[in-house]
Parts: C-alpha cells; sequence; structure tokens
C-alpha cells in the first residue's frame, strides 16, 4: 500500500503562497487533501519522509527545479478537442469572414494565442478549424502561439500524439484530413496542422516576450483558479496585446462582469476588446 504523507498547517501555508505567488493559483483550504495527494506523489519520488523536508527543498536554492514540478503537479489541465464548440463556430463563421474583408485583413496576416493550452487539444482545434476554413483565408500568413506555465504539458503538446480514444469529439472528417494513426491506440496532428502553431511554456504572471498584436486570444478554462486582482491585471494585458477590435475567447464559468471594462460581450463567452 501506498504510504499518506499527512501536511500540517504550516507547510500547507508555505505551499498556498508559493503557488499564489508563482502562479496566481488560488488553492483554499478545500484543497488542503488535493495538495497532498498530488505533492505526495512528488514526495514519494524524491524518496521523502515528510512535507517538512519537502518544504526545506522548495525554499533552498537547489530547489528550482522541485519548484517547477511542484507547480506540474498542481495544475489541472483538464481539457478536450472541440471543447466548448460554439467558439470555434464563431472563429470560422464570425471572425474569419469578418477578417477577411475588413481593412485590417489587407494585411493578410492572422495571429492566435492560446493561453494556457494544456496539452494541446484547444490549439489544434483551432489549427483544424483554420485549415477547415482556408478558403477565408487564401495566402494568408497564418500562425497560433500556444503557451502553457506547466512544461509537462507544453512538451506533450508539442509532440502532437494523442491516445486515439481523445479524439471521439473531433468530426470524423477533420479526422481523416488532419489526423494519422501511429498505431491501434494513438494518432498523430499532421505536420499541415503542427506547423501552424508554435508551442512554448510561459507563465501568465510573467513579462511576455511577444509583441503581438493577436487578432484572437483563447484563454479558457484557466482565470478560474486566480484571484480577482489577478485576473483584472491579466484581461488588461490581454486586451493590450490585441489589435483595437480583437477577440478573446474565456471558460464557460468565467466573466469580465466587474473584471474589466475594456471587452464587450459580443456573444457567449466572447468578447471584443474596445478599448
Ligand atoms: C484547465 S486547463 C485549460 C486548457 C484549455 N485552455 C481548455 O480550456 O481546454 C488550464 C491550464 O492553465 C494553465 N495555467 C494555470 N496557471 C497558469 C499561469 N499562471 N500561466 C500559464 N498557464 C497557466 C495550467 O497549467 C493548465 O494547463
Amino acid at each position: 500500500m501506498q504510504q499518506e504523507y499527512a501536511i500540517d498547517d504550516r507547510d500547507f501555508r508555505k505551499i498556498v503562497e508559493l503557488v499564489m505567488n508563482t502562479a496566481g493559483i488560488v488553492l483554499s483550504d478545500r484543497k488542503r487533501p488535493f495538495v497532498q495527494s498530488r505533492l505526495g506523489r512528488r514526495l514519494r519520488a524524491l524518496g521523502m519522509t515528510d512535507f517538512r523536508q519537502y518544504c526545506r527543498l522548495l525554499e533552498a536554492p537547489a530547489g528550482e527545479a522541485e519548484r517547477s514540478n511542484l507547480i506540474n503537479a498542481i495544475t489541472t489541465n483538464h481539457t478536450s478537442f472541440f471543447r466548448e464548440p460554439h467558439h470555434f463556430s464563431y472563429l470560422a463563421n464570425a471572425i474569419l469572414p469578418k477578417l477577411a474583408t475588413s481593412e485590417a485583413g489587407q494585411s493578410r496576416r492572422l495571429r492566435i494565442w492560446s493561453a494556457g493550452c494544456s496539452t494541446g487539444e484547444e490549439p489544434y482545434t483551432i489549427a483544424m478549424t483554420l485549415r477547415e476554413h482556408q478558403s477565408a483565408l487564401r495566402d494568408w500568413d497564418v500562425k497560433i502561439l500556444a503557451t502553457d506555465l506547466d512544461t509537462n504539458v507544453v512538451a506533450h503538446a508539442a509532440e502532437g500524439i494523442y491516445d486515439s480514444d481523445r479524439l471521439g469529439s473531433v468530426p470524423p472528417s477533420y479526422r481523416e484530413r488532419f489526423v494519422t494513426e501511429l498505431d491501434e491506440d494513438r494518432s498523430r496532428m499532421n505536420d499541415e496542422i503542427r506547423s501552424l502553431i508554435s508551442f512554448a511554456p510561459l507563465n501568465l504572471l510573467q513579462k511576455w516576450p511577444m509583441q503581438g498584436p493577436f487578432d484572437v486570444i483563447f484563454c479558457r478554462n484557466v482565470v478560474i483558479y486566480f484571484d480577482k486582482p489577478t485576473q483584472r491585471k491579466l484581461f488588461d494585458r490581454y486586451a493590450d496585446i490585441l489589435k483595437p477590435t480583437g477577440s478573446l475567447f474565456i471558460g464557460h464559468s468565467e466573466s469580465l462582469l466587474n473584471v474589466t471594462d475594456r471587452f464587450d460581450l459580443v456573444g457567449r463567452t466572447i468578447y471584443r476588446r474596445v478599448k
């Protein structure tokens, strides 16, 4: 039987503070069993006997790699292909045709950011949607940036290999066109789709190396773990890096109400920059 490690108040507070300061993720007291179980695996991997020893490592200069492992262990990476499918319909049927005929579209340049991309299902869904509707984008320079703070999920995403049963939500015609079966259990996104996306680790709370401007940002199911001041700062930065009428998609349980007035709601969890 696997050993269960108990975490006392002092060590729990330390971890809560470290996670908040590093990733902006708020861990309430209710999350204590979750923290104990997720980090219990790290303690076992390190051959440690208790959380006190683990916290000492986190605080030491030599603990940098483990601080990253801690964040990777705490993040919730749940995602799927075509999650919240109305966003992709809106991208294809409202944003692309409008861009193609607008003055902004004369540059024939489209930049989309999937911020908090997890294992890549979101940016690959964006890429498939763009390819499927490429007649609106003939000869366009199209690039998708996909970033996440969790280095493990970014590596998985960049590989583009998925258990075949995860592809159930991809329409069969898309699967046929954009995905190759590697064997009975695994499939890989085709080069045509992978070449549209650049994957990179990025903590949204830190400095962003890219300048934009982006036409569209997907930041879905990421800020639910952030407190309001952190959300406010982040959405302000999104407005700054978007084009003046750029679009922002957020998750089904998220809202910008009382967070920022720089966006107008234009559809279900779909916003347009106005300021
Ligand atoms: C639940 S997943 C959402 C994935 C995808 N956007 C979707 O909606 O299906 C949330 C992702 O946000 C990432 N995340 C959390 N805090 C972050 C931060 N401070 N910077 C960048 N990514 C972060 C997590 O690592 C996780 O992969």
